[in-house]
């Protein structure tokens, strides 16, 4: 009922040839895959480039965060109408490498979240514990409050094409993915959550996806798991054949 959806974030890999040299090898590996969605995040100068690319493909392209605001003096940033007017689909939020290394809040994601809603993109708001707040068993308390707090006055109508992505910061770029059993955890947690935050419906229909070192090798025992809706993949999206082998996960 949930269709899966198989994502890429490139993170700040890939120039613009770089990027069009992974399409050539990737596009035609995945032409009639159509059992998941598909999604890529390159780096915003690859963007254009990448959405010319995939334009009439089975891949949709977004970016990797945006401002909140269409328009202002805020040096580096790039707005919804921008990302919108160049044809982009999609949209991460609350990336916790952007937690970690330039202060995103669980504040900025909800505006965010709310621009993004406004402007029709689908919206991937990633939300994860760090290996501290696991340790201290603050792994429930952080999903739920990065969950409220980013739906905070967003209604279960609006929220209709959230997509939430759970990665872990202590699995991601660590070569050490969460056991499927801990993940499947952490997924009910986050349907509980948004159950309680927006209502039943949405908890069941919000696509839920898993990253964090996903490869090749684990993604089928990933999938396996009926909470587990999908992967967000960092490192092993930047190689065509790698990509293609998760994509085609049995
Ligand atoms: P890795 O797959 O490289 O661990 O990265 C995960 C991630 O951060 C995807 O957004």
């Amino acid at each position: 009922m949930r269709k899966p959806l198989i994502a890429g974030n490139w993170k700040m890999y890939k120039t613009p040839r770089e990027s069009l040299s992974f399409l050539d090898a990737f596009l035609p590996l995945v032409v009639r895959h159509n059992r998941d969605e598909l999604a890529l995040f390159p780096p915003m100068t690859s963007l254009g480039y990448v959405l010319d690319a995939c334009a009439r493909s089975n891949v949709s392209v977004g970016a990797q965060n945006m401002h909140w605001l269409n328009e202002g003096p805020y040096t580096g940033q790039t707005s919804p109408t921008m990302l919108s007017s160049i044809g982009c689909s999609h949209v991460l939020l609350g990336h916790s490498e952007l937690r970690l290394y330039f202060g995103e809040t669980d504040e900025r994601v909800n505006l965010k979240l709310k621009a993004a809603i406004k402007h029709n993109f689908s919206p991937i708001v990633c939300v994860g514990e760090s290996e501290a707040d696991r340790n201290a068993g603050k792994t429930e308390q952080t999903l739920r409050s990065q969950i409220c707090t980013a739906l905070r006055g967003v209604s279960a109508e609006e929220a209709d094409r959230l997509v939430v992505a759970y990665e872990p910061v202590w699995a991601i770029g660590t070569g050490s993915t969460a056991n499927p059993h801990v993940a499947a955890e952490a997924h009910g947690l986050i349907r509980h959550e948004l159950g309680r935050c927006c209502n039943q419906a949405l908890a069941g229909k919000t696509r839920i996806l898993y990253g964090g070192s996903v490869k090749p090798e684990n993604i089928s025992a990933l999938m396996q798991q009926e909470e587990i809706d999908g992967v967000l993949v960092g490192g092993a999206s930047l190689d065509p054949q790698s990509f293609s082998k998760i994509v085609h996960y049995t």
